[in-house]
C-alpha cells in the first residue's frame, strides 16, 4: 500500500483503488504550507477524535471528494448536521468491512470535543485490516494496557504511533506500545506542528534503533510503499 503523510497525524492510505485520509489538519498547518489541500483525492476520511488538529480539513476534503466520513457517532452526526452526505458513525469495540477492507474502532486514552465545543464522545483509535496488510492508526493516547488486546486479534504488519510527547505518549511509551501491538515497524506522528510538541529527530531514532524497532519519520508531501 502506499502511504502519502501531510504532517500531523494526516496520512493518505492508497489501498487497491481506495484512497482512506485519517484525521486531516493541513491548512492550518504551517510545516504543511506546501500541501494543496483542494487537490487531496479521498473516498474514506477516517477521524480519530474530534480535535481541531485531527479534524480541520475534514469537512472541505469530503465536499471536495463526496468522500464517507467514518467517526465516533457523536462526530459523524456533527459533520451529518453540517450537510455531509456519506458519514458512518460507529463506536469503540466496533467494526465494520468496507470495500477495502475491515475496520475496527479501538480505544485510545485520550479526551475529544469537537472545535465548537460539542462533546465528541471517546477518543479513539482504528486496526484496519485488508487483503495484504493490517496496521494500527493509534490516534491521539496513551500508552495504554488495552493494546495488549490488538494482536490477541490481529497480526499487525505496521503501526502509526504518537510519539510527540505533552498530549499523547512520547517515544519511550510508544516504543513500550509497539511491544503491546507487537510490530518492529513504527510509522512516528503527531510531533512538531507546535511548540509543545517538537522533538529531537535523531534523538527519537537512536532511542528507537536501541530498542530494535524501525521508526518512520516521513517527509511532509513524503509518499512511501509498505
Ligand atoms: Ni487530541
Ligand atoms: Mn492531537
Amino acid at each position: 500500500m502506499e502511504i502519502t503523510y501531510y504532517g500531523q497525524s494526516c496520512f493518505l492510505f492508497k489501498i487497491g483503488d481506495h484512497r482512506i485520509l485519517f484525521d486531516p489538519f493541513i491548512s492550518p498547518n504551517e510545516l504543511a504550507s506546501d500541501i494543496d489541500v483542494d487537490s487531496i483525492q479521498a473516498d474514506y476520511i477516517l477521524l480519530s477524535h474530534g480535535h481541531q488538529d485531527h479534524v480541520h480539513d475534514a469537512e472541505r476534503i469530503a465536499r471536495n471528494n463526496d468522500a464517507t466520513i467514518i467517526a465516533t457517532y457523536e462526530i459523524a452526526t456533527w459533520y451529518g448536521e453540517k450537510g455531509i452526505a456519506n458519514t458512518h458513525p460507529m463506536n469503540t469495540g466496533g467494526k465494520v468491512t468496507l470495500p477495502f477492507g475491515t475496520i475496527k474502532m479501538v480505544s485510545a486514552i485520550h479526551s475529544s470535543s469537537l472545535p465548537d465545543g460539542t462533546y465528541a464522545g471517546s477518543a479513539a483509535g482504528y486496526v484496519v485490516e485488508t487483503e495484504n496488510q493490517t496496521f494500527y492508526f493509534a490516534g491521539d493516547t496513551a500508552l495504554t494496557y488495552d493494546m495488549k488486546l490488538i494482536p490477541e486479534q490481529f497480526d499487525l504488519d505496521f503501526a502509526l504511533l504518537p510519539i510527540g510527547d505533552n498530549f499523547t505518549m512520547d517515544i519511550h511509551d510508544a516504543l513500550v506500545a509497539a511491544d503491546f501491538v507487537q510490530v518492529d515497524k513504527v510509522i512516528g506522528m503527531h510531533y512538531d506542528t507546535f511548540p509543545y510538541i517538537r522533538i529531537d529527530h535523531e534523538e527519537v531514532k537512536e532511542v528507537a534503533e536501541m530498542a530494535g524497532k524501525e521508526l518512520i519519520l516521513m517527509q511532509i508531501g513524503q509518499t512511501i510503499n509498505l
